[in-house]
């Protein structure tokens, strides 16, 4: 068993860290200010591999695994979240899904602009009545001669208006609740396909939030994503590495503040010294970096047993639960060390406190990710798999 980071994967954590820092985190507290969507920056993101991490080379990614992703995501949320968040959907939700259930001729259209940062794509599952109960969508994709028409709303739709690949989640079998879903690629431009303002958020302001309409979109059949019916099932698959990407991200937020946090008592003098002299202020600290050491662990199991072929439904969510928890622990703690200072934007920790919030709700709320847990522990109960070698042991076989 080992802890280590290989080399290669130690270089590369460099080069994103310092492009981060460079160009990136500068920037952050603006792009906040401005809510605007960063084509620039992802342009850079993606000539560097960071936005089809996971794609492989023949389709115009990096062609790396999920622990080389959630190193690159922990450094990218570290600077921003917003741009963490943009990275995790274009790769982790349409890339994802393409990848599993496209055809050769999708993967061959749709991936290489996709991974190279040139196009952005967007995931269209959530709508205004159906957030943590994803199956009970009402968005239709009827049969129209050859083809699909889609009609109805998508919700909360991460670079709504700003993506150029829409993969949209809509019911073809009414009655067949979960099973009766399909997937659907709808490129920017389509006939019917509009959008509502950007949303007013609490905090990462830059990964540009919208309503998604559908009237009546017309989409070839050779768009169809994967066999009918067979869209849910594909969709929570994907999100299960979705939502290792989410922890990684809460571990990015959580550290950036739990770091701004120490440099400040170091430095900050009360009472004739250092406030880190203080319990008061050091015993947060130590739970601050106990927190987020568990969290980061969590987060590369999941990675590693993702990278293994293991299904990770459980261990997904138990990372993302604990480490978007952790962001919104670290975040407020982190504040409060600051005390005044931390409330104003002379400091980037209030950022982290508004970004941080969100990882408890997108890609599952934390209640949802213990209802996943939940159900995979009695399937595991019911296998008879408590025990078994796995990712269950953190890996130890
Ligand atoms: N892997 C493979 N198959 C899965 C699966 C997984 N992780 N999860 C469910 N399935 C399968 C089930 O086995 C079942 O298949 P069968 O028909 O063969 O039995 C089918 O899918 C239906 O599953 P459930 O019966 O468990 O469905 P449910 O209606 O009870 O819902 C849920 C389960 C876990 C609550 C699910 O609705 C859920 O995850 N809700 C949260 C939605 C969510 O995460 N939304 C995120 C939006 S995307 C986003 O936020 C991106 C962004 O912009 C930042």
């Amino acid at each position: 068993m080992t802890f280590d980071l290989p080399e290669d994967l130690r270089e590369a954590r460099r080069h994103v860290r310092a492009f981060a820092r460079a160009e990136i985190a500068p920037h952050a507290a603006r792009r906040d200010e401005e809510g605007t969507f960063p084509r620039a920056t992802l342009a850079e993101m993606g000539a560097l591999g960071l936005l089809g991490v996971t794609t492989p080379e023949r389709y115009g990614g990096a062609g790396l695994d999920m622990a080389a992703y959630v190193v690159f995501l922990e450094e990218i949320a570290a600077a921003d979240a917003s741009l963490a968040t943009l990275m995790a959907v274009t790769n982790g939700l349409p890339q994802k899904m393409l990848l599993d259930h496209g055809s050769e001729a999708q993967k061959e259209a749709y991936l290489p602009p996709l991974a190279s940062g040139r196009a952005f794509g967007a995931f269209c599952l959530s709508e205004p009545h159906a957030g943590s109960d994803a199956a009970a969508l009402r968005t239709r994709a009827v049969r129209d001669g050859d083809g699909w028409r889609l009609r109805g709303t998508k919700a909360w739709v991460t670079g709504g208006g700003e993506a150029d690949l829409y993969l949209v989640l809509a019911v073809t079998e009414p009655d067949a609740g979960a099973r009766g879903v399909t997937a659907f690629l709808v490129p920017a431009g389509s006939d019917g396909l509009s959008f509502g303002a950007p949303e007013r958020k609490l905090g990462q302001h830059a990964a540009v939030t919208t309503t998604v309409n559908l009237d009546d979109v017309p989409v070839d059949d050779a768009d169809r994503l994967g066999r009918t019916g067979e869209g849910f099932v594909a969709a929570m698959a994907s999100l299960d590495g979705g939502r290792i990407g989410i922890a990684a991200q809460s571990v990015g937020i959580a550290r950036a503040a739990f770091h701004h946090a120490l440099r400040y008592a170091d430095e900050r003098r009360a009472f004739g010294r250092r406030i880190r002299e203080f319990q008061g202020v050091s015993f947060p600290l130590a739970e601050m970096a106990t927190r987020i050491d568990a969290a980061r662990l969590l987060t590369r199991r999941a990675a590693w047993a993702m990278d293994r072929g293991f299904r990770v439904t459980k261990e997904a969510s138990m990372a993302k639960l604990h480490a978007s928890e952790t962001a919104g622990f670290v975040t407020d703690a982190a504040l409060q060390i600051l005390g005044g200072a931390g409330y104003t934007r002379d400091h980037p920790v209030e950022r982290y406190v508004r970004d941080a919030r969100v990882t408890r709700i997108y890609e599952g709320t934390s209640e949802i990710q213990k209802v996943v847990v939940a159900r995979q522990l009695v399937r595991d109960l019911e296998r008879g798999e408590l025990d078994g070698p796995g990712p269950a042991e953190g890996g130890v076989e």
